[in-house]
């Protein structure tokens, strides 16, 4: 049954231009709202800009700009942003539009008039930076925690949100609902902060100090606290209570937020929506944070990604890297060298290659026309089997936001597809013209995988999918996930070869080295009767560190063991001819080096997926093993 949903991503600040972490918390957005429209469900995507308080108008004031101005240049590099990154948002609110002051404005009032607030005074530290009152516990060595420096103690007349009479209905309306805020940590961590009292929030600022805000409908000489206004954007955006989109999709509303902002999202906005007579939101999803190369993304350390040069360099790779590296909810580190390995492997091997070779298998063995099926056999199954599969496993992970599970779920499929064109071997079928009928079946199975496959991707790799859909002589159409039934793919429709969707990227390391390597090879002599290769075609022998978990004989083969072995965070099983020379049990633990993108092979039938290195003599056989220990998964040049 279709549902309606409505994701909200954080309104971003205008005082610094869209980075990394600003980028994957609307890619999420993005990929989950995707998801949901091609599941049939109605969903409203919103972002933003927050643009009051202190911070911007101090930041204005360096760049000799008005706020105003400085706001709109910020606020636009946000919006372009987005729309090169192809988001696809359904509004984008900015807290300087009418629109929202106006809505602001009506819950203060109502709050006032409610008794909701009160004018009181209240002395206390003040961090400028964090723009709010720090208490004597939260301090860290009497530092704010954020930013390092000593608060200042600062006494005024401010109005007050009657806060701490919501602290138990908080608690309990959290401890009620599983799942209100997840993942559990977060939720653990606000019951836990909410053991202690919650204190009254203080809501205003008075214009002596600060102009740059939503003044108080109720008293001009003040603004209103930036946090209280920006919160009040996710209310704003649809209208306001009584107007139609509100009401369509408040009652679903979810929000998507970093870890930074889970007091304000989980301990102040449901009070602040009760009291205002609104329901309360349905989930509070929160993620991790991104470091770069293992660091805090700082100005000073200069190590900000930016994400519109990553998208320029890598295209989607970008994206799909901080969907596939992060587990939803937990902090992940980025580096270009991190992001090249999963291109060069999941993008520019296992998905380019799938789609390179099923093209080019339908346009040579069936004149570029998808051809009409024979029978199936078991094989077919398999694949279907597979796809449902897949399909499965990934609604599960997309009701958690769990991105990276379900892109696995996908590459596994991906794995699959690759193994049946390598077990079905049509370039051999087609050279008997009575296996033309099994011929036909393999290259259908693998057309309408394709279309299947796109479909899956469509969410996460939007511009990918639509390629793959190309080739297959599907574009432009309008998909959904009930277009995952299987034998959609037209007989007869006309299939292109498709280039290689990710062209290999060499990184930094490898393009940086090349030069010393060139001249060591310059000075080797040559023994061996092989030509010489460039280096390029080295390259492509993708040569990796494994740990070897388990190791057996293969059944009725005297030569032939089965490992099982640990590449990075995959796990592979390979098949070596050194049951002669090696002891299966002395074999676990050992690290090896594997030839990682070897074409999968079938040997006594047991699939192979890669080669084992090892110096042949005559009768005697030595594995190549590290003789320093170094983590699986690690490049070997
Ligand atoms: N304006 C407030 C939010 C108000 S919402 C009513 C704000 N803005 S912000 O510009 O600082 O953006 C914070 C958000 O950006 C985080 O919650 C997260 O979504 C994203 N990220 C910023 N840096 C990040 C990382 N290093 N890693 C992951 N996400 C990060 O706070």
């Amino acid at each position: 049954m279709a549902r309606t949903f409505y994701l909200t991503t954080p309104i971003y600040y205008v005082n610094a231009p869209p980075h990394l972490g600003h980028a994957y918390t609307t890619i999420m957005a993005d990929t989950m709202c995707l998801y949901r429209r091609l599941a049939g469900d109605l969903a409203y995507f919103l972002t933003g800009t927050d643009e009051h308080g202190d911070n911007i108008a101090r930041a204005a004031a360096t760049g000799g700009q008005t706020p105003q101005a400085y706001a709109d240049r910020i606020s636009g590099a946000f919006r372009e942003t987005w729309q090169r990154l192809g988001i696809s948002h359904d509004d984008f609110i900015r807290t300087t539009e009418e629109r929202h002051k106006r809505i602001v404005q009506a819950i203060l009032q109502k709050l006032y008039d409610a008794g909701e607030l009160y004018f009181g005074e209240y002395g206390g530290n003040y961090c400028f930076g964090c723009e709010r009152y720090y208490t004597d516990k939260e301090l860290v060595d009497g530092k704010c925690p954020d930013h390092q420096t000593p608060p200042t103690f600062i006494k005024e007349q401010n109005y007050f949100f009657r806060m701490s009479r919501y602290q138990e209905w908080l608690v309990r309306y959290i401890q009620e609902r599983p799942d209100f805020i997840r993942p559990e940590r977060y939720r653990n961590e606000i019951l836990a902060f909410l053991r202690t009292p919650l204190e009254d929030l203080c809501i205003s600022r008075p214009k002596s100090r600060l102009q740059w805000g939503i003044p108080l409908p109720f008293d001009a000489n003040f603004v209103t606290y930036v946090w209280f206004d920006a919160l009040i954007n996710y209310v704003s955006a649809l209208g306001g209570p009584g107007a139609e989109t509100f009401e369509t999709f408040w009652p679903h509303v979810q929000h998507l937020i970093g870890k930074d902002i889970l007091k304000p999202h989980a301990a102040y906005w449901p009070p602040m929506l009760k009291a205002a007579g609104l329901p309360v939101y349905q989930h509070l999803n929160v993620h991790g944070y991104w470091t770069v190369n293992g660091q805090k993304m700082s100005k000073s350390l200069g190590n900000i990604a930016e994400p519109l040069p990553m998208q320029e360099k890598y295209g989607e790779a970008f994206r799909y890297f901080l969907l596939r590296e992060s587990v939803f909810g937990l902090d992940s580190d980025f580096s270009e060298e991190a992001l090249v390995a999963r291109l060069n492997a999941d993008l520019a091997n296992d998905l380019g290659n799938l789609v390179s070779r099923v093209t080019t298998l339908l346009v040579n063995f069936a004149k570029g026309a998808v051809p009409r099926p024979g029978p199936e056999t078991a094989r077919e199954s398999e694949v279907r089997a597979s796809l449902e599969k897949a399909r499965g496993e990934v609604h599960d992970a997309m009701e958690e936001f769990a991105f990276q599970r379900a892109l696995i779920a996908i590459w596994e499929l991906i794995g699959v597809l690759n193994r049946y064109v390598d077990s079905t071997a049509p370039w051999v079928l087609a050279k008997e013209a009575a296996k033309r009928e099994r011929l036909d079946t393999v290259l259908y199975t693998l057309g309408e995988s394709l279309r299947c496959l796109a479909i899956l991707l469509a969410a996460f790799l939007p511009i990918t999918s639509e390629r793959i859909r190309q080739a297959l002589g599907l574009a432009g159409t309008p998909i959904s996930l009930d277009d995952l039934a299987w034998g959609k793919l037209p007989p007869g429709i006309r299939v292109l070869k498709a280039s290689a969707l990710f062209p290999r990227v060499m990184s930094a390391v490898e393009t940086g080295s090349s030069g010393e390597r060139a001249g060591a090879r310059a000075s080797t002599q040559r023994s061996g009767a092989q030509p010489r290769i460039s280096l390029e075609e080295f390259a492509k022998v993708d040569l990796r560190v494994a740990e070897v978990v388990a190791a057996d004989r293969v059944e009725k083969s005297k030569k032939l063991l089965k490992l099982t072995v640990r590449v990075g965070a995959e796990t592979r099983t390979l098949v070596a001819g050194i049951a002669e020379h090696y002891d299966p049990a002395a074999l676990v633990g050992k690290k090896v080096v594997v030839v990682a993108n070897l074409e999968s092979a079938t040997l006594m039938g047991v699939i192979s997926e890669g080669m084992v290195l090892a110096a042949v003599e005559g009768s005697h056989l030595a594995l190549v093993i590290l003789d320093r220990d170094i983590p699986p998964g690690a490049k070997v040049r």
